[in-house]
């Protein structure tokens, strides 16, 4: 793996949720960096904790402008955003039962999977639709 760079391969073309993309990207980076030096079970509460209160501000944001314009994937969309928070909230409330698992690794293909899979696919979908309907 490797650091992750923001560049407009990322972006929706939508100012305000671009700049919290970018929030996703450095999460993955600052946790890819403790666990190449040794440090990620340290971090990884605070990560935790700040992955969800990111995923919780970011899916509002998307799923308002969803409802607001009739975009038209909207639950499909939805669903894939309860099942990602749900997924942190698991690993977290695994952390906090102090298990033995390589919970920081998880969390970084969860991370990972999240960047590929929905920002550069589902949330991809969007940009047109949002676009025409002049959000930007
Ligand atoms: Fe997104
Ligand atoms: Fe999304």
């Amino acid at each position: 793996m490797y650091y992750l760079t923001w560049s407009d391969d990322y972006s929706v073309n939508i100012k305000e949720i671009d700049e919290q993309h970018k929030k996703l990207l450095e999460l993955f980076n600052i946790l890819f960096k403790e666990m190449i030096s040794g440090k990620g079970a340290t971090v990884l509460g605070t990560l935790l904790d700040d992955l969800i209160e990111f995923a919780t501000l970011h899916f509002d944001t998307e799923e308002k402008y969803m409802l607001e314009y009739e975009y038209p994937e909207y639950e499909e969309h939805k669903k894939e955003h309860d099942i990602l928070k749900q997924r942190a909230t698991e690993i977290r409330e695994r952390l906090l039962n102090k298990e033995l698992a390589p919970l920081s690794v998880h969390t970084l293909e969860l991370l990972k999977e999240w960047i590929n899979n929905h920002l550069l696919k589902m949330d991809n979908k969007y940009i047109s639709f949002f676009n025409q309907k002049g959000l930007r």
